[in-house]
């Protein structure tokens, strides 16, 4: 699977591709990362791709030209239409069920990360098939959001990690994962919970889903009310 981010700051992205999970599935050829420059499709020798909003207001927006021509050599390369991402505060919530879903399909990802006030409106009605965002805050720039979309999906992609690894992991069912313990087996005099210790893979089983019930009770309530069947 392919994921190409257009970006104003494509070095962002250097160290992300080449460590870790993500640097090992590159090399093996399960993904690919690539990045284009908005600023090579600048049309001036300062390279500007930002201007003041019309109607006025505070700060500058991503302009037109550089990025729509930017999305556009991508498609132009491509045999097959990329599904186009713009990372914005402004988007819907970016989700497990998206992660799956963009896995699933298997197309191309192209990330469009934005800066500034946002990127002008005609590129977004244009080219743009789906506006996303991480998460209820407002980040510098689509980078870091592009980057969370990517390891979602990849971590998704075949053989980019263990399947096991999914199968336990939390947002699964609705229920956040189980604490993990490893050695030692008392750190500053706190010992590991006994019955992970015992050997009795049933009582282990147990004593998990128990909780993975009183960690999403406590964190994530909003989970518990959603998996509560409706009364009517
Ligand atoms: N760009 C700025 N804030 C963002 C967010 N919360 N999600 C995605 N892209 C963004």
């Amino acid at each position: 699977m392919t994921f190409t981010v257009l970006t104003l700051f494509p070095e962002l992205l250097t160290p992300f591709a080449a460590t870790s999970i993500i640097g090992r599935a590159v090399d093996r050829g399960l993904i690919k990362v690539e990045t284009v420059d908005i600023r090579d499709f600048a049309g001036d020798p300062h390279r500007t791709c930002d201007d003041s909003p019309y109607g006025g207001g505070a700060g500058m927006v991503l302009k037109a030209e550089p990025v729509g021509d930017a999305i556009e050599s991508v498609l132009r390369r491509r045999a097959t239409k990329p599904r186009t991402v713009y990372l914005t505060a402004g988007g819907a919530p970016f989700d497990r069920d998206l992660a799956r879903s963009w896995a699933a399909e298997g197309r191309e990802l192209l990330l469009l990360a934005g800066r500034y006030e946002g990127v002008d409106q005609r590129v977004v009605d244009l080219l743009v098939d789906d506006e996303v965002s991480i998460g209820d805050y407002v980040l510098i720039g689509g980078e870091v959001a592009a980057m969370v979309v990517m390891e979602a999906v990849a971590r998704l992609v075949p053989g980019v990690i263990q399947a096991a690894s999914l199968a336990e992991e939390s947002f699964e069912g609705d229920v956040l994962e189980y604490p993990q313990y490893t050695r030692p087996a008392v750190f500053r005099g706190v010992p590991v919970p006994p019955v992970l210790l015992s050997g009795d893979h049933a009582r282990i089983r147990e004593w998990r889903r128990g909780r993975a019930a009183e960690r999403t009770a406590r964190l994530r309530p909003d989970l518990v009310r959603r998996s509560e069947p409706c009364s009517n």
